[in-house]
C-alpha cells in the first residue's frame, strides 16, 4: 500500500494533478497496485490566508510518505522567492532528495521547434546534482541600495555529494539502453575549483563503469549542441544550477513546458515528483493547460516505486494520446485539461 502526499500548490497546479491522479487511479486498477493518498493544502493561497508556507506538522507526515506528488508553486500576489524556497528548494533539501531527474524526450506526434530532428535525435535523461550548488543560500551582502553595495552567493560543492549524484547516473546510464554514453555538464575551464572536484570525482568513479563511455562538455557548448546535435546525448550529469537552466532548454527541444515531467529523488527516502512547469497563473482555473507533463510525473513516480508494468502502460498511454496529434501540448481550447487526461486514462485502460 503506497501512501502518496499530494500538494497541488498554485494556479494550474491543481488541475493538471487531477489529471494524473485520473490516471494513476486506472493504472491502478489496472496494476492491482494499492496506495492512499492524502491532499495538503499548501501554496499562496494558504500563506496569503495564514502566514504559513509549511508548517512543521505537515513535514512531519510527508516523512512518511512513499512519494509526494506535486503541482506547481508560484503566486502572483507572494512575493517571488517565498514560495519556491519555503516549499520546493526546502522539501528537496530536507528529505535530501539528491537526484533531479528530467527525461528529455520527444514523443512522435509532438513537434520541436529543432528543424531536421525528430524522436530518433531526442531522447536523453539530465540528472541535475539537487541539494548543492548555488542553491544552499550561502552569502550575503552589504551596503545594500548603495553604489558600494556587495552581494554573495557561494557555490558549495561536496566530495559526498558530487560522488552520489555521479554514481546515480553511472548506474542510470547502464540501466538505460545499450548505448551507455554519459556527459557531465561542468564549466571546469573557469570554475577550476568546484569544477575540478567534479571532473576528477567522474574520472574517478567512471573507472568502474568500463562499459560506459564518458565525456565532458562545457555547459556553454551544451547548449549548442542540444539546440543543433541533441542525438548526441544519452545520459547527462550535472550541477544544479546548470541543470536548472539547460533542462529549460531541453523542455523546449521535446516540445515544451506541457509535456516535461521530473522526479526529485532520494533512492533511499521520500522522493517528489512533479511537471516542471510552474504555476502560470494566467491559465488557471480554465483547464486550457496540459497535463500531460503531470502526468509523466504519474508515470515516473510509478518507475521509482518499481511498479514497471503500470509505468510502462502510463507512458505508452502518453505516447498514443501524442501520436494523434489531438492534443495540445502547452495550451489548448477550455476543457482540454480534462479531456487530454480522460484521453490518456482510457488509453490506459
Ligand atoms: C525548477 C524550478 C525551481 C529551481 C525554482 C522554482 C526554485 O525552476 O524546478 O527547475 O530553480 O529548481
Ligand atoms: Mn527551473
Amino acid at each position: 500500500m503506497y501512501k502518496i502526499a499530494v500538494l497541488p500548490c498554485d494556479g494550474i497546479g491543481p488541475e493538471v494533478v487531477a489529471e494524473g491522479l485520473k490516471v494513476l487511479q486506472v493504472a491502478a486498477q489496472k496494476y492491482q497496485i494499492e496506495y492512499e493518498t492524502v491532499d495538503y493544502d499548501i501554496g499562496g493561497e494558504r500563506y496569503l490566508r495564514t502566514g504559513e508556507v509549511l508548517p512543521e506538522s505537515v513535514k512531519e507526515e510527508l516523512a512518511q510518505c512513499d512519494a509526494i506528488y506535486l503541482g506547481a508553486v508560484g503566486h502572483d500576489a507572494v512575493p517571488p522567492g517565498v514560495l519556491e524556497h519555503g516549499i520546493l528548494l526546502t522539501l528537496r533539501f530536507e528529505f535530501d532528495q539528491y537526484v533531479n531527474l528530467r527525461p528529455v524526450k520527444l514523443y512522435p506526434g509532438v513537434e520541436t521547434p529543432l528543424a531536421n530532428k525528430g524522436p530518433e535525435d531526442i531522447d536523453f535523461v539530465v540528472v541535475r546534482e539537487n541539494t548543492e550548488d548555488m542553491y544552499v543560500g550561502i552569502g550575503g551582502s552589504m551596503k545594500k541600495g548603495t553604489p558600494d553595495e556587495v552581494a554573495t552567493q557561494l557555490a558549495v560543492y561536496t566530495r559526498k555529494g558530487v560522488e552520489r549524484i555521479i554514481r546515480y547516473a553511472f548506474e542510470l546510464c547502464r540501466r538505460r539502453d545499450d548505448n551507455r554514453q554519459l556527459t557531465l555538464v561542468d564549466k571546469a575551464n573557469v570554475l577550476t575549483h568546484g569544477h575540478d572536484l567534479w571532473r576528477r570525482t567522474f574520472a574517478e568513479v567512471g573507472e568502474e563503469y568500463p562499459d560506459i563511455k564518458r565525456d565532458c562538455h562545457f555547459v556553454d557548448a551544451c547548449c549548442m549542441w542540444f539546440v543543433k546535435n541533441p542525438e548526441w546525448y544519452d545520459t547527462v550529469v550535472t550541477t544544479n544550477m546548470f541543470g536548472d537552466i539547460i533542462t529549460d532548454l531541453g523542455a523546449m527541444i521535446q516540445g515544451g513546458m506541457g509535456v516535461a515531467a521530473s522526479g526529485n529523488i532520494n533512492p533511499e527516502g521520500v522522493s517528489m515528483f512533479e511537471p516542471i512547469h510552474g504555476s502560470a497563473p494566467k491559465h488557471a482555473g480554465k483547464g486550457v493547460a496540459s497535463p500531460v507533463a503531470a502526468i509523466a510525473a504519474v508515470q515516473m513516480m510509478l518507475e521509482q516505486f518499481g511498479e514497471t508494468d503500470a509505468a510502462a502502460a502510463v507512458d505508452r498511454a502518453i505516447q498514443a494520446a501524442l501520436a494523434t496529434g489531438e492534443i495540445p501540448v502547452t495550451t489548448g481550447p477550455e476543457g482540454s485539461t480534462q479531456r487530454t487526461g480522460d484521453m490518456i486514462a482510457s488509453l490506459v485502460e
